[in-house]
């Protein structure tokens, strides 16, 4: 197997692209691809600062990695969900990376700073567990890029995760969500762009990229994710994949270009009024923010705790 690029031995192949890579040129494929995703959808502009959310997953370390390496100013910052064993190892990867790299990571800790965490809530909820993290995650992503300043918040979304989420708003026609699927949000109503620059590198390459270089990352995947549709919706894509490589990485793209124009005027909702939640100060349509709620229905709660096998 010999790289595309220099003919010397090559460490992975992308069969989308029907090409082979060596290390150095492998690592020049992935940032040429975020390069090209910031390019193409106006992500980033030079000098503006970045909130990267890192996970501890390959994904965020990953995507917090190649934007230093292409130049751009971006800060991490890692919640701690208080999921177990789970969360206490994730945190310690983005940590050892920032340190070693001596990059700034701000850290939020659910049950520290807020009362209560991903498990209690969702034993309160009796709703599946992604539901108030989901919920939990966007709101701090927000506030702590509002706090902080920062123009934009990029999260370690693939190529895999965006198009089984496009296969699971295709299934059911969910035309607003289809109006909105975009790898750039904007900023408005005071809430800063969002972005997701690994849009162009599946899930194989992101770790393959980790292993090159160096990044040490939480393996397991979070132990409350068991029920969560996407998983399976990322299995059928997967078969696809297997039979005609380059359709995942198609569907997705012709969406981009030729799909999502069909559903722009879909979005709704965005007439509403919004004014600042009388618990946090966030842009909400209501008295309190779905945070704020949801935090004041949990907090007290005896804490659920998972993970613990003793
Ligand atoms: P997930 O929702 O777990 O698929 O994660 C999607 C993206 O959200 C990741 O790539 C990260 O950018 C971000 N993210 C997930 N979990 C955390 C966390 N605990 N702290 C900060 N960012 C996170
Ligand atoms: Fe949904 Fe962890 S709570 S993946
Ligand atoms: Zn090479
Ligand atoms: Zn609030």
């Amino acid at each position: 197997m010999k790289c595309r690029v220099c003919r010397g031995e090559a460490v992975i192949d992308v069969r989308r692209h029907n090409a082979n890579f060596c290390v150095e040129h492998f690592v020049e494929q992935c940032e040429r691809q975020v390069a090209k995703a910031i390019d193409a959808f106006s992500m980033l502009a030079p000098g503006e600062r970045v909130l990267v959310a890192v996970s501890g997953g390959k994904d965020s370390l990953a995507l917090w990695d190649l934007l230093i390496r292409l130049g751009h100013r971006a800060e991490g910052l890692y919640l701690g969900l208080g999921i177990g064993e789970y969360s206490d190892v994730s945190g310690d990867y983005a940590r050892r990376f920032a340190t070693e790299r001596g990059l700034v990571l701000h850290e939020v800790d659910l049950r520290r700073d807020y009362g209560y965490d991903v498990p209690t809530a969702a034993a309160a909820t009796r709703r599946v567990p992604c539901s108030a993290c989901g919920l939990s995650k966007r709101h701090l992503f927000d506030e702590v890029a509002r706090q902080g300043d920062f123009d934009v918040v990029a999260t370690g979304h693939n190529l895999d995760d965006e198009a089984a989420v496009l296969f699971g708003n295709v299934l059911r026609w969910q035309t607003e969500y289809l109006a909105r699927q975009l790898p750039v949000l904007p900023a408005g109503n005071g809430f800063p762009r969002k972005v997701k620059p690994l849009v162009r590198l599946s899930e194989r390459e992101t770790a393959a990229y980790c292993v090159v270089t160096g990044i040490d990352y939480q393996v397991d995947e979070c132990p409350m994710a068991e029920g969560n549709r996407h998983l399976g919706y990322k299995d059928v894509l997967n078969d696809l994949e297997a039979r005609s490589p380059g359709s995942k990485a198609a569907f997705l793209a012709s969406f981009f270009s030729r799909g999502h124009e069909f559903f722009r005027d879909a979005a709704g909702g965005e007439q509403e009024t919004l004014h600042r939640c009388a618990e946090c100060g966030s842009p909400t349509t209501g008295e309190v923010c779905a945070f704020c709620a949801l935090r004041a229905r949990v907090v007290g709660d005896t804490p659920v705790t998972i993970g613990r096998k003793d």
